[in-house]
């Protein structure tokens, strides 16, 4: 069932490639930070800058357990986890994903406080009220059954706790193909702002604010220059290195598509109501 998704995100050397990126070990034999990864391991549009300020929106304390839904090589669990003192179980479908992640964690010395599954978002392994909050960066558009997603969602977390999620939703028609979650229109499940904040209410979510973020988007894409350039490591958006060479025409593909109105990048956060 999941081995498009699988297909698409899975390859081998994950752990390999970003290390080679990343200048370390260095001549003053400092240990491997979170931080230096995050041109590489944040897998969504606007990397580091888009998980902090999404970040900012759950504010967690250090007591607090998250879940990271969807949780690609753990870059933004391990943001979380780094920056709040919180503690992060990410899941993902994707194995080469869930492995990476591990050791990326514990190379950073973060075993302990980020842990990652092999599961699927719409079959949680968790008992019911696990989780103080909860996230999902970039993920929606793999989804085909976001109900079934957001209702074990809602189950795992505490009452009272926030989701944050941001997603592609569609606007007016189909968007230039191949794109960074999806080569073809039949791996892709985008649906409109409507049809999303409805399967939240369905799921019992009180909906606290759904934004519309194409904006900072495309301004930074024009800002770095998106337009077929292989984006550096100091433009904060190397994804390539996790998601192959042909990642540069997908994300070209996405700020067009974006561009022209075809698409856009959304907000939503919610709450389990007390
Ligand atoms: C665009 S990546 C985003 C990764 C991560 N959230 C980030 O922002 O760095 C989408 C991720 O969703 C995962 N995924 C897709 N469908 C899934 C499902 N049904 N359950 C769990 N993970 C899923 C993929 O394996 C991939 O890691």
């Amino acid at each position: 069932m999941h081995s498009p998704v699988r297909k698409h995100y899975g390859s081998p050397e994950i752990v390999g490639r970003i290390l080679a990126a990343v200048p370390w070990p260095d001549e003053s034999g400092s240990p491997l930070t979170a931080a230096s990864l995050f041109p590489y391991d944040q897998l969504h549009g606007r990397a580091i800058q888009a998980t902090r300020e999404h970040a900012a929106r759950l504010n967690p304390s250090a007591e607090a357990h998250l879940l990271d839904i969807g949780s690609g090589v753990g870059g933004p669990a391990r943001y979380f986890a780094s920056t709040y003192g919180c503690r992060v179980t990410g899941i993902d479908v994707t194995p080469e994903f869930v492995a990476a992640s591990g050791e990326l964690g514990r190379l950073c010395g973060l075993a302990g406080r980020v842990d990652f599954l092999e599961a699927d978002a719409a079959k949680l392994p968790f008992p019911a009220e696990t989780f103080d909050h909860a996230y999902c960066f970039y993920v929606g558009m793999n989804l085909s059954d976001t109900a079934a997603v957001l209702s074990e969602v809602f189950r795992v977390l505490k009452p009272g706790a926030r989701l944050v999620w941001t997603e592609v939703t569609a606007l007016t028609g189909e968007p230039h193909f191949p794109l960074p979650w999806a080569r073809t229109a039949e791996e892709s499940h985008v649906g409109t702002v409507e049809q999303l904040t409805a399967l939240f209410e369905d799921a019992g979510f009180a909906l606290l604010a759904i934004e519309d973020e194409t904006g900072s988007h495309v301004d930074l894409a024009r800002k770095i220059g998106a337009s077929g350039q292989v984006p550096t490591a100091a433009e904060d958006q190397a994804n390539h290195v996790v998601l192959g060479a042909d990642f540069v025409e997908r994300r070209k593909n996405y700020i067009r598509s974006l561009s022209e109105g075809l698409i856009a990048s959304t907000l939503v956060v919610s709450m389990k109501p007390d």
